[in-house]
């Protein structure tokens, strides 16, 4: 075992007992038991701390606590937890309704109108695809507790006096809380000024991938020992990914994202609600590029709620060290593009092997993290670590939405030596009527699992096991 030292702030600390999470750090409800994986300010009003009135007895004038939510407390606390991070009393993160009070469950569906929140919650509690919450991570006895709320009736508890849940204690994200002084920031902003914020339009910005391409300001390679998230407009911003290519881009430029990206790019970093400032371990840095390379940070906009003055300056910051660190960290991309999901098919899957065969001139390769990417028809990934003598190791097994990517950091390094094997598994539904292979569009597939690795320079390809 590896000592869980500091790869992700906040994941090694509040969720001890998952091995990965996603986008620097957990998704609220990440950790099996639900205690710990929630990574919300309270203090944004979307936390547990909203959901429970300490007093439900409304007096009229100055009420001693806050009044009740109106749902028994169970139930405020299952949503506090496994939901407030998104659907709190201000939504964020593009989620489009509040889930707090017993008024917020009763109203019309933001999406169905003719049926109740409720009813919406149950189906998306239990649904196969794009489930809620999004990564499909909360315990079962809180899903339980919903469920069985709602198959009772739903009913109003008006005098429920509910203990403020002890949410747990966030580790602060943003640059304010890096060790060091952040020197190099992308950020979104508006088309030819690059201090004003990107207006995310009311209207048509339901699901919007927006990119923002930046000329590399770097005179040498250079690497990142920190990064924090940027997090700006919370209602609206879902999630990101930062790209880097040597394909020339206009600096400053604003455009729709273009999915062939991905092809031509090294992912970056990524963001994802929950997602929180990530360091590299003593002595790696992750490789940033230099005076011929481009950045891409694609933006996943949600204003489902239409807000009408949604803008946006969201990005990141990395902290880049004068004298680079002895260890180059960098994106292997595993995975296969031999795809041929047929028609109808559920569950099926397609295998990508990096045999021990191909590891075998391998440094001892430092797996820290993750990144499974596939289209809308993916659905899981997994790949697992087969040493010699053939015990296994999981380096990851995810649920995958599409709209929801990010990077899982591990919390201890999983080292691979040479001759070891990486088998990685991609899972999907394809409920259409034509088989769907390997492409770069939006209704072709793929399977690949970037993972973040050291010493990525002494590896004579980033990719392994794929043939293009
Ligand atoms: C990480 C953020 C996040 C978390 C956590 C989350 N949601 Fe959502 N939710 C969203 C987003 C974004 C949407 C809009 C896109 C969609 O429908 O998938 C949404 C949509 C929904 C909808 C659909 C509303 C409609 O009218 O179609 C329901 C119902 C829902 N969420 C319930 C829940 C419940 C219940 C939980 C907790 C068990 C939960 N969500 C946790 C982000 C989240």
């Amino acid at each position: 075992m590896f000592a869980a030292g500091a790869l992700a702030i906040g994941c090694t600390s509040s969720a001890p007992s998952d091995e990965l999470c996603p986008a620097g750090d957990c998704f609220p409800g990440e950790t099996p038991d639900d205690a710990g994986g929630v990574t919300w300010d309270p203090a944004d009003g979307s936390s547990s701390g909203d959901s429970g009135g300490a007093d439900g007895e409304d007096t009229g004038g100055e009420p001693p606590g806050p009044p009740s939510s109106g749902l028994p407390c169970e139930v405020a606390d299952a949503l506090a937890v496994a939901c407030g991070g998104c659907h709190g009393a201000a939504p964020a993160f593009g989620a489009p309704m509040p889930l707090v009070t017993y008024a917020d469950l009763q109203v019309p569906a933001p999406t169905d109108p003719t049926r109740k929140v409720f009813e919406v919650v149950a189906d998306r509690l239990v649904a196969d695809v794009k489930p809620m919450p999004p990564d499909g991570e909360m315990s079962d006895a809180h899903r339980h507790v919903l469920l069985d709320w709602i198959a009772a009736g739903a009913v109003e508890d008006p005098n429920a006096t509910c203990d403020p849940g002890d949410g747990p204690d966030a580790d602060p994200v943003g640059p304010d809380a890096l060790p060091c002084d952040p020197s190099f920031e992308v950020r979104a902003h508006a088309p030819g000024d690059p201090d004003a914020p990107f207006l995310v339009p009311a209207q048509g910005a339901e699901d919007l991938y927006q990119c923002f391409a930046f000329k590399a300001p770097f005179t040498e390679p250079s690497q990142a020992i920190a990064w924090a998230p940027i997090i700006d407009d919370e209602r609206v911003i879902h999630h990101w990914i930062l790209y880097r290519t040597q394909q020339p881009q206009e600096d400053g430029g604003v455009f729709p994202c273009d999915l062939s990206l991905q092809l031509q790019a090294d992912f970056v970093a990524g963001w994802a609600p929950g997602g929180e400032n990530v360091m590299m371990p003593p002595g790696v840095g992750l490789e940033l590029g230099g005076p011929d390379d481009w950045y891409v940070m694609q933006v996943h906009y949600h204003n489902a709620a239409q807000y009408p003055d949604a803008a946006d300056r969201s990005g990141v910051a990395f902290c880049v060290p004068e004298t680079p660190e002895p260890q180059t960290a960098g994106v292997l991309t595993l995975g296969t593009t031999s795809l041929n999901i047929p028609a109808g098919a559920e569950d099926h899957t397609e295998v990508g092997n990096c045999g021990g065969l191909l590891t075998l001139f391998w440094p001892e390769l430092h797996i820290i993290g993750a990144s499974p990417h596939m289209h809308e028809l993916g659905r899981a990934m997994k790949t697992v670590l087969t040493r010699q003598g053939g015990v296994t190791e999981t380096v990851i097994d995810k649920p995958f939405n599409f709209e929801s990517q990010g990077m899982y950091f591990n919390d201890q390094e999983i080292v691979v030596h040479p001759g070891e094997s990486l088998q990685t598994t991609c899972t999907y539904d394809n409920p259409g009527s034509a088989p769907v292979g390997f492409g770069e569009g939006t209704g072709d597939e793929m399977c690949f699992n970037f993972v973040l690795v050291y010493p990525i320079d002494q590896l004579a390809n980033r990719n392994c096991g794929i043939v293009f």
